[in-house]
């Protein structure tokens, strides 16, 4: 326990004196560059949040949609806009997988900034740089900490609707398989805490989370760790069959406030998802940064930020792999 305190505290101290970002970030012989567009396409960043800006000022829930949508691209296969990609021929969508289906949103509007990009700039933004820059604006646009995006992701050839139901964590998996889920996409401890403070804006549906509120072991008892009279609120909105589809914020007290709420409704045992909740009771070190996020919002902000731009790293398409899609949803030649 000691040492892993100590790590604990050293990994604050980093994050306190080091710089908020760096413009290019080295994977290998590969690298992404916030500079990417600068030349092609210079008007490109500011398109994206045009359009992103018009959808969040008709429907302030797309901010959580669009960021979601970044997450679930890079869990499978890297950050390649794979999840973008409908079924046809040889490919079966990734939106149907079980985390995607009749849930993950926010397609419309990446397709309609995919149309103004090619009106600008053809064939020149990847479909995945979209996706990383809309989950940046849109954390801005809520409230949140702003970073410089790494760019120059290529476009996926395929898509993999098994890596979506396997890598991507369920919110019943216990603490140690949502660790073990991270850390096969080379994510951390720190990082899992402060990524799922994404869950301070955006909504879930009752069948996220059902199981908790009327059988969470299968011996027919609710989830100890959710607040009894939070669970019996939730209860009447997510009866035990029917209302699958009722939405819930996952943040009740700012939900469309991008803030460190999540991390203080999680010592009050009031996290929605069971995968919420265990960051504050099944591990110490866990335990420890979300009391530190809690009462911390600039920690809690820097450490994101790390976070995010390490989670837009996985095994980008680069160079002469993939391609630049001209629709999002589909690859450009089958
Ligand atoms: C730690 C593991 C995670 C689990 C188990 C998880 C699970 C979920 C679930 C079950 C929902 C509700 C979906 C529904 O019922 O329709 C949800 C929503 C959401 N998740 Fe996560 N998530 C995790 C991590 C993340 C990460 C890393 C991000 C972003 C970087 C994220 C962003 C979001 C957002 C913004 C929403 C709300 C979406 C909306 O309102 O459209 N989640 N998540
Ligand atoms: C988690 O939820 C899924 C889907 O509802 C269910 O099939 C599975 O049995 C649950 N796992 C556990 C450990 O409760
Ligand atoms: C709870 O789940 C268990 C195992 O899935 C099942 O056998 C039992 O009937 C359920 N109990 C209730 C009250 O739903
Ligand atoms: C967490 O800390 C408590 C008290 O400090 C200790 O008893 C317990 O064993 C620790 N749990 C783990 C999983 O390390």
């Amino acid at each position: 326990m000691a040492s892993s305190r100590a790590t604990l505290f050293l990994l604050f101290s980093l994050i306190a004196f080091s710089p908020l970002s760096t413009a290019v970030t080295y994977m290998g012989d590969v690298e992404l560059s916030t500079q990417f567009y600068d030349h092609t396409c210079p008007k490109a960043q500011e398109i994206v949040k045009n359009v992103v800006a018009q959808a969040y000022a008709k429907d302030p829930r797309i901010a959580a949609s669009l960021l979601r949508l970044h997450f679930h691209d890079c869990f499978v296969k890297g950050c390649d806009a794979s999840l973008l990609l409908d079924s046809s021929g040889t490919i079966v969508s990734e939106k149907r997988s079980v985390p995607n289906r009749d849930s993950a949103r926010g397609f419309e509007v990446i397709d309609q900034i995919k149309l103004a990009l090619e009106g600008e700039c053809p064939l020149t933004v990847s479909c995945a740089d979209i996706l990383a820059i809309s989950a940046r604006d849109s954390v801005v646009m809520a409230g949140g900490p702003d970073w410089a995006v790494s760019l120059g992701r290529r476009d996926s050839l395929g898509a993999s609707v098994q890596g979506s139901n396997n890598d991507i964590p369920a919110p019943n998996n216990t603490f140690s398989t949502l660790l073990t889920k991270f850390k096969r996409q080379g994510l951390d401890l720190l990082d899992l805490v402060a990524l799922s403070g994404s869950h301070t804006i955006g909504d879930s549906r009752c069948t996220s989370f059902r199981q908790r509120l009327y059988n969470q072991t299968g011996n027919g008892q609710p989830d100890l760790s959710l607040d009894p009279s939070y669970a019996s609120q939730l209860r009447t909105h997510c009866p035990q069959s029917g209302g699958d589809q009722n939405l819930f914020f996952l943040d009740p007290v700012t939900p469309f406030k991008f803030d460190n709420q999540y991390y203080k409704n999680l010592i009050e045992h009031k996290g929605l998802l069971s995968s919420d909740e265990v960051l504050f009771t099944q591990n110490n070190d866990t335990m420890e940064i979300v009391e530190k996020f809690a009462e911390n919002q600039g920690l809690f902000f820097d450490t994101y930020v790390k976070s995010i731009i390490k989670m837009g790293n996985i095994s980008p398409l680069t160079g002469s792999n993939g391609e630049i899609r001209k629709i999002c949803r589909r690859v450009n030649h089958n």
